[in-house]
């Protein structure tokens, strides 16, 4: 393997006692040695050893190769950047050159910048930096594409995506990730169970995705063989011609020793997934009776190539080979060919594998997951083998137990440590088409840029053992490369261009759509800044992930300087939102606040005098604060475990709702609900995010919505003690909510049918259950516009169908409703109608997924589309607002509404997109006249609620006389 390599000490080659090329020769010497020659060698050792002729049978030859082969040790040619033509090239691809780039190459640990070209042909990256044109010159027929200076990188490769095998939209019969047969299942092969016609291969490719790991799913210890694919479609359309150096045991058990051994990957998993073969214990034993089945034929393998190769044939007679279809796969884990992938979340988990790798000595290429790794890398590095990679989520946290203590400083502090950092997906609970806004976020939240570059290019690559083609740039690399808008760490960084094995893949036509726009500032070109969280990281790793959220709280005088931009809720703006003043590289000013009231803001407020606080802000800003809106935030603690949360409330539809509740639709109250200081609502506190509007809908990505019949919903405080607190509820019932919809795919409960919800929902709202009931008040409400009804929805027919039944309630009943439909993927399809129905609309999430059958007609955005939802809608005249599905997404709303204005190419100011997490959701929610004009500020030091650069210092409550000072 030649060229730079990146530090990986996971890999079998680096404890190899010979030096690669001696191996292979020997290899090939003893392999292609003739049967002749091994006799006369035979008959000299053997006279000595046991004074008698052995009988050499016929397969000797076969079985010395079979032993020879075992030897080998995986990676490509020596000479393998020195190839000419692509083993992937598709013939008729035109060459390409890239002129005047600025190129990220992923060398030198991340660190190498080129400015200079790029000269694509035959599926390989053929010259970088000064491209001289004698080596295009004579090739003729060469696509040149001016960069302008913007950032070239390799593609993006996701170490961890379950695209194909877990497919989009879910449907049941495109779901072959999980085997419920067992715990132990070397033998199964995610590639048996690839899609090609997964909705997500595109969209991922609009990413800069261009290589994926497919991982079976992890619900079994060893769930079976993984595989690295392009995602790009080849001409024969097959899984197996999109799987990059498919190893030799992929369409036949016999290895192919004329040729360098391919690394193999596998699929292991630990931790509570796997309850339902058992616990913790039997899972460790499920490993240890694997890996000593898979060490017996080892060393019964070994024990009969010792005798081969000393010629003692006789002791062999009669004896074949020793090997097993079943546990092959596990014995190159133990010859160190094969490449893990271990999810693995917690100390113990991590602790139990690590003894595992030692006691049966196989290495561990990566652990999953990993959200207790960063406190534990000593024992990450007692590894057999050497350290593993980690691969992680940004801040996808605290959706289960396991995850409980992760954390957002988790990827700096691991590299701080030594430890490889890979950022990944596991599409589609992260859609892999932002894996760059994992490495984004890991960046802004303290891991160095290029390290940040690194953990979804090469660190993937190496560890995959595939950094000698893809995840770098390099000559006699895969031509697999992305052409940005802007620097690739900058959130929303878009990909014009995106090539895999030198085939455009992405921006064929520059000029159908739009991208970049509004981006031309220079500053987009950079690195970003970032703020500084020392002080967090060390309290994190102190507390164990755990560290008090609990702001500091000042009921005095509190002076904001260096403040660059003031903006304050003001009911007389159309938007709600008023700009006090912006000094646009002016003059800083300073804002007093006394008792959470701002009193005062110019340059010669006296309030040095008296402060009990005084914050720099660096130039920030001070804005109000924003709301989430559609998770299940303040109703439970961890999603994934039942006791932290409400629990199943009664829907209709599906069970009989207790006679002693007194109610037909068993209609209850989110703020019966509501805890206070869950770790989710915390940290949207401190992310700015100080209201939060829960119902008791909850939707989980693979099992759908919970309910029909979601209940009220209250509107609060993400950051109050508890209910009693002042201020801590902003408003008891705040809607009426139901969820409309097909059947989730892989729910296990029985779902009723759209018919029968639209025709409960006409029922209730047009002639009413008497309004005794809660049921038929609240309905009864909704039906004459005195609460909003709040309906989740994703198709456009189902929307058709209710703007119908609005007209229809409102011309018999002489009303006007307040309709809201949330969720809406498929809205932009009817945007003017919605727009005429003067219907809400809560994109939830705001970047769309075609995840489920009523959201499969997306409109996904640039580089695909013109287009977003955000800007048809708007555009419409609707009013929009965004809102999460889980709630630890809630902290990141901030991030949420810059990238989708970023997004609009220029379309939607800074101020509109404020409004769609603040304002607009205000008024769709009708809590607007509760915030009112003393709603919550939120100050920002380093930048403004839309800068990358900034963070959230202090909360200003003017309701509340006080500051809270994060
Ligand atoms: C890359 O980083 C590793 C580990 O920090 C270091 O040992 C190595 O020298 C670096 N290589 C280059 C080319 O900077
Ligand atoms: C490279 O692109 C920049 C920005 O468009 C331009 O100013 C410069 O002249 C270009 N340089 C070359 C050598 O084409
Ligand atoms: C097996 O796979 C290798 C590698 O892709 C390929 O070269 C070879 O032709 C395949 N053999 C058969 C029999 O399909
Ligand atoms: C995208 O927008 C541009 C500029 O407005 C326009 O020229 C182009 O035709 C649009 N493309 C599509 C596919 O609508």
């Amino acid at each position: 393997m030649g060229g730079a390599e990146l530090p990986l000490t996971n890999t079998a080659r680096s404890r190899s006692t010979h030096p690669r090329p001696l191996l292979l020769a020997l290899c090939a010497v003893v392999a292609t040695a003739t049967f002749l020659a091994y006799n006369a060698y035979l008959s000299s050792i053997t006279a000595n050893a046991t004074k008698r002729v052995q009988h050499v049978p016929l397969k000797a030859q076969r079985i010395l190769a079979q032993c020879a082969a075992l030897q080998a040790v995986p990676g490509p040619p020596e000479n393998f950047l020195a190839r000419d033509t692509s083993d992937r090239f598709e013939p008729g691809t035109r060459p390409t050159l890239i002129r005047n780039a600025t190129l990220w190459t992923g060398a030198r640990n991340g660190t190498e910048i080129v400015y200079g070209d790029v000269y694509m042909d035959r599926g390989i990256v053929k010259g970088i930096g000064y491209i001289p044109q004698a080596l295009y010159a004579g090739v003729g027929d060469v696509e040149v594409i001016d960069a302008g200076r913007a950032w070239v990188t390799p593609g993006l490769v996701d170490l961890h995506s379950h695209v194909g095998v877990f497919s989009a939209p879910f449907l049941r019969g495109a779901q072959d990730v999980n085997s419920g047969h067992g715990p132990v299942l070397p033998w199964l092969r995610s590639i048996d169970g690839f899609n090609t016609h997964d909705d997500a291969l595109e969209l991922a490719i609009a990413g800069g995705v261009t290589s994926v790991q497919v991982l079976p799913g992890s619900a079994n210890a060893i769930g079976g063989q993984a595989f690295i694919f392009k995602l790009r479609k080849t001409s024969d359309r097959s899984p197996t011609s999109m799987i990059v150096e498919p190893p030799h045991t992929l369409n036949g058990s016999e290895p192919d020793s004329s040729r360098p051994l391919r690394w193999r990957h596998m699929k292991q998993a630990c931790g509570e997934n796997l309850r339902r073969y058992g616990n913790r214990m039997d899972s460790m034993w499920s490993f240890r009776s694997a890996y000593n089945e898979a060490r017996k034929i080892k060393y019964a393998q070994d024990t009969f190539c010792a005798k081969a190769e000393a010629g003692l044939w006789d002791q062999l007679e009669g004896e074949d080979f020793p090997e097993s279809l079943q546990w092959e796969a596990l014995v190159d884990v133990l010859r160190g060919r094969v490449k893990i992938a271990n999810h693995c979340y917690e100390e113990v988990d991590l602790d139990d594998i690590v003894r595992l790798t030692n006691e049966f000595q196989f290495p561990i290429a990566s652990f999953h997951h990993a959200s207790e790794a960063w406190l534990v890398p000593d024992v990450l590095k007692k590894t057999w083998g050497g350290t593993p990679a980690i691969a992680i989520f940004a801040t996808n946290h605290r959706y289960k137990r396991e995850s409980y203590r992760g954390s957002e400083f988790a990827p700096r502090v691991l590299a701080d440590n030594g430890i490889p950092v890979v950022m990944k997906s596991d599409h589609p609970v992260l859609n892999s088409r932002y894996l760059a806004y994992e490495a984004q976020q890991a960046h802004y939240y303290g891991l160095p840029p290029h390290l940040a570059l690194l953990s979804v290019t090469a660190m993937p690559a190496s560890t995959a053992g595939m950094s000698h083609r893809i995840g770098i740039l390099r000559e006699g690399a895969d031509a697999d490369v992305v052409l940005w808008d802007t620097h690739p760490l900058q959130l929303g960084a878009t990909p014009r261009k995106v090539w895999i094995d030198g085939i455009l893949q992405v921006g064929a036509d520059q000029e159908a759509i739009v991208i970049g726009k509004g981006k031309e500032d220079r500053e987009f070109q950079e690195t970003p800044r970032v703020p500084n969280w020392d002080k967090e990281r060390r309290n994190a790793v102190k507390w164990e992930g755990l560290p008090p959220l609990t702001p500091a709280k000042e009921n005095g005088r509190v002076v904001f300087h260096n403040v660059g931009e003031l903006w304050v809720r003001d009911d007389s703006d159309e938007l709600g939102i008023r700009e006090v003043f912006n000094t646009l590289d002016g003059e800083l000013v300073d804002v007093v606040v006394d008792g959470g009231k701002i009193s005062c803001v110019g340059k010669h407020c006296m309030g040095g005098i008296n402060a009990n606080s005084v914050i720099d802000l660096r130039g920030g800003s001070i804005s109000p604060s924003l709301m989430t809106f559609g998770s299940p935030i303040g109703i439970e603690e961890i999603a994934g475990e039942v006791s932290t949360g409400d629990g199943a409330t009664y829907d209709p539809f599906k069970v009989e709702v207790p006679q002693v509740l007194g109610d037909p639709g068993g209609l209850v109250m989110a703020a019966d609900a509501l805890q206070f200081g869950t770790r989710n609502a915390h940290i949207a506190h401190r992310a700015g995010v100080t209201y939060a509007t829960s119902s008791l809908s909850k939707t989980t990505l693979f099992a759908g919505p919970s309910s029909i019949f979601a209940g009220l919903s209250v509107t609060f405080r993400t950051g109050a003690a508890h209910a009693l607190e002042r201020g801590a509820i902003i408003k008891h019932i705040t809607a009426l909510h139901v969820v409309i919809g097909r059947a989730a795919p892989y729910s296990t409960t029985p779902w009723a049918s759209v018919s029968t919800q639209i025709a409960t929902l006409r029922n209730l709202l047009l002639n009413g259950q008497p309004t005794s009931t809660e049921t038929g008040k609240w309905f009864k409400k909704a039906a004459q516009g005195a609460i909003p009804l709040v309906i989740e929805v994703g198709s456009a027919d189902i929307m058709a169908t209710l703007i119908n039944l609005k007209n229809n309630i409102e011309q018999a009943r002489g009303s006007f409703m307040k309709m809201v439909f949330a969720g809406a993927a498929e809205a932009h399809l009817l945007a003017d109608d919605i727009a005429n129905a003067n219907i809400g609309i809560i994109l939830q999430p705001i970047r769309p997924f075609p995840n489920n059958w009523d959201n499969h007609r997306i409109l996904a955005g640039p580089p695909v589309t013109n287009e977003t939802s955000l800007t048809v809608l708007t555009d419409a005249g609707v009013r929009v607002a965004v809102g999460v599905l889980e709630a630890w997404q809630a902290g990141n709303t901030g991030f949420d509404v810059q990238w989708a204005a970023l997004e609009t190419n220029g379309r939607i100011d800074r101020k509109q997109a404020h409004a769609l997490v603040s304002t607009n959701l205000e008024k769709l929610l009708d809590v607007d006249g509760w915030i009112g004009d003393d709603g919550d500020l939120v100050a920002y030091e380093g930048g403004s609620a839309f800068d990358f650069s900034s963070k959230v210092v202090a909360v200003a409550s003017p309701g509340r006389g006080v500051v809270e000072l994060l």
